[in-house]
């Protein structure tokens, strides 16, 4: 099968720089297009050179563009708490070799799908929606164009950045709110499957084993996490790459289709994904995972992290 055409629109971020790597590391499966880059785990300034950095970590070429600073609305929250200052906590990149692309990321976006054939682009979002739902709210006709949207955010259950709210969705409601009424496919990874994906020290032992720069990079990234980010004691969560591996081994996880609303009220659920998990009200938007095989995500991705430099 030849392999789809993605942009990956992230804010690296320790596990969005795992998931870049592993895009990368993937082109059976993964032609990418576009880096788009929006301010999430740290600002925009930072997530941009982060981002030109595991590129070039990678060897690759694919562009790098800068997006949105700040969400549609309200104030700007990181998640130093979990990345570090620097968004890239245990790892050591020497600063990037380029610059940005010229452009904006939300242009690029619409540009990139604008001169697409029907359902023949897909977006894989890890980070706060702002970009995605700029391209969208400005040029709807640009949807017609993409195939599917794996995100990686929300909870089923309970949030990470408040008891009703994970980061990615808090971070920008209202931009979550455009994307998932944008009638656009959509698969989300939600936390309730990415607290499956927790990095063990025989699982970082075995990413390092294989060997490359980038595999001892990621080993060293998981080694880096503060201990207040142990899930349930048992590991790291490492989110982001979970939303790119369904697009190489989709068997590794399951879930069903339903409807998935946003918060985007004032109060305490500000930010919440309201999933209608038992299809009480409304036609599904989204295929929601829940399950992974986790042993099979990691030995993916030592698999592939032993093909970068
Ligand atoms: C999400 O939030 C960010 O901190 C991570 O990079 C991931 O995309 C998890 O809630
Ligand atoms: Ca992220």
């Amino acid at each position: 099968m030849a392999p789809r055409t993605v942009i990956l629109d992230c804010d690296p971020g320790t596990d969005d720089a795992v998931a870049l790597l592993l895009a990368l590391a993937s082109p059976e499966e993964i032609a990418l297009e576009a880096i788009t880059v929006v301010g999430g785990n740290v600002g925009l300034e930072r997530t941009v050179s982060n981002a030109l950095a595991l590129v070039d970590l990678a060897g690759a070429g694919v562009p790098v563009f800068a997006g949105a600073a700040r969400p549609l609305l309200g104030a700007f929250v990181n998640e130093t708490r979990v990345h570090g200052e620097s968004g890239l906590r245990g790892a050591e990149l020497p600063p990037p070799s380029r610059v940005a692309a010229a452009g904006i990321a939300a242009d690029r976006l619409r540009a990139i799908l604008r001169d697409a054939a029907p359902r023949s682009v897909t977006l894989v979002a890890i980070g706060p929606l702002t970009n995605l739902a700029l391209a969208f709210a400005t040029e709807p006709a640009c949807l017609s164009a993409i195939r599917e949207i794996a995100i990686m955010g929300g909870a089923i259950a309970l949030g990470n950045v408040t008891p009703a709210a994970e980061f990615n969705i808090y971070n920008d409601p209202e931009a979550a709110g455009i994307v998932f009424a944008s009638g656009a496919p959509i698969t989300l990874v939600p936390l309730d499957l990415t607290h499956q994906a927790l990095a063990t020290a025989v699982r970082i032992e075995a990413i390092r084993a294989a060997g490359t720069r980038a595999a001892r990079t990621v080993a060293g990234i998981l080694s880096a996490f503060p201990p207040s980010v142990k899930f349930e004691g048992k590991g790291f969560p490492v989110h982001d790459p979970c939303a790119v591996a369904w697009l190489i081994r989709p068997d590794l996880m399951s879930g069903k289709t339903c409807h998935v609303a946003i918060d985007t009220t004032q109060g305490p659920s500000r930010g919440r994904t309201v999933i209608d998990w038992w299809g009480t009200k409304r036609a599904p938007n989204a295929t929601v995972l829940n399950r992974l095989d986790a042993d099979g995500l990691f030995a993916l991705l030592a698999e592939r992290l032993a093909r970068l430099p």
